[in-house]
């Protein structure tokens, strides 16, 4: 299929890569600064260790210094509290990631609270979602900042288009939503969730459609205009026996099925999920740079 119309994840964060680490050595030259990440990883959720292992190997490559706390499913809360605490305290790190989702005996919302706002790389402290919507400086979540850079250097027009997303989690639809509506980027936005009815009638009316449902192959063609931009932001894991492991990734939306009629769209694995990387790494260089909050 034709190769203008993937957005690639792996092109444009391999380019964003690029500017960090020139950036990092600039840091490191004139300020002595070395950007400082510190992980925390409690229980053996596949899919977690595997995202953390993927951002402490980002953090190799760019030059950053990360520490990684991988902590058993059995760590009380009050444990990981001390952990943040002490790296709120710690002048070498400038980004402090608890990877979610934590197991159910600790208050995720307690931990994400207990992060310095200023060191919160993940952007979900409600001190920085609270920015977000006003529109002030901020840390932006990973991965809606991961859309909007690869919709920006896509050279797709947000102006006055209809945006919809499908799904309203803190981590991802609640944040995009919001980005769009800023006048930076002057979108018209709809958000869908799993209740919403006649969902065609919404997903149909949609320039740019961004699905952050979690449920494999949920957009089907029948479900967007022809040459509408899509953003799929769903990793889902399906079985499949051809397969050696036994299972693939997939995304949100019927790939296959949608290319032939939208005008662009993200391939998963290969799209925002390197973009959610790559965009941590920023939001942890501007933290060391004190270019958020000084
Ligand atoms: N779990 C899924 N996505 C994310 C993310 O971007 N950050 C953290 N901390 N946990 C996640």
């Amino acid at each position: 299929m034709s190769e203008e119309k993937i957005i690639d994840g792996k092109i444009i964060s391999a380019q964003i890569k690029e500017e960090i680490k020139k950036e990092v050595i600039n840091l490191k030259n004139k300020r002595n600064i070395t950007p400082g990440l510190a992980f925390i990883l409690v229980g053996e959720n596949p899919a977690s260790v595997t995202y953390v292992k993927s951002k402490g190997k980002a953090c190799e490559e760019l030059g950053f210094y990360s520490v990684t706390n991988a902590l058993p499913e059995s760590t009380s809360e009050s444990e990981v509290l001390e952990l943040i605490s002490g790296y709120n305290e710690d002048k070498s790190i400038h980004g402090i990631l608890v990877q979610l989702p934590v197991p159910g005996h600790i208050n995720e919302e307690k931990i994400i609270e207990s992060i310095n706002y200023k060191k919160d790389v993940d952007g979900f402290h409600p001190q920085n979602i609270g920015r977000l919507i006003i529109g002030s400086k901020c840390f932006i979540p990973c991965t809606p900042l991961g859309v909007v850079e690869m919709i920006k250097r896509s050279g797709i027009e947000t102006k006055g288009k209809n945006v919809v997303v499908i799904g309203r989690s803190n981590i991802v639809g609640k944040p995009v939503a919001n980005l769009f509506i800023q006048k930076s980027l002057n979108s018209t936005v709809t958000v869908c969730n799993s209740f919403t009815k006649d969902i065609k009638e919404h997903t149909l009316k949609a320039d740019i459609l961004i699905a952050a449902i979690g449920k494999p192959h949920f957009v089907t063609s029948d479900m967007i205009k022809k040459d509408t931009v899509i953003i799929d932001v769903g990793i889902n894991r399906i079985p499949d026996a051809s397969k050696k492991s036994g299972s693939r990734l997939v995304g949100d939306v019927d790939y296959d099925g949608c290319i032939g009629k939208c005008s662009k769209i993200t391939p998963v694995p290969g799209g925002v999920g390197l973009m959610t990387i790559a965009m941590l790494m920023k939001n942890t260089l501007d933290s060391a740079a004190g270019k958020i909050y000084g």
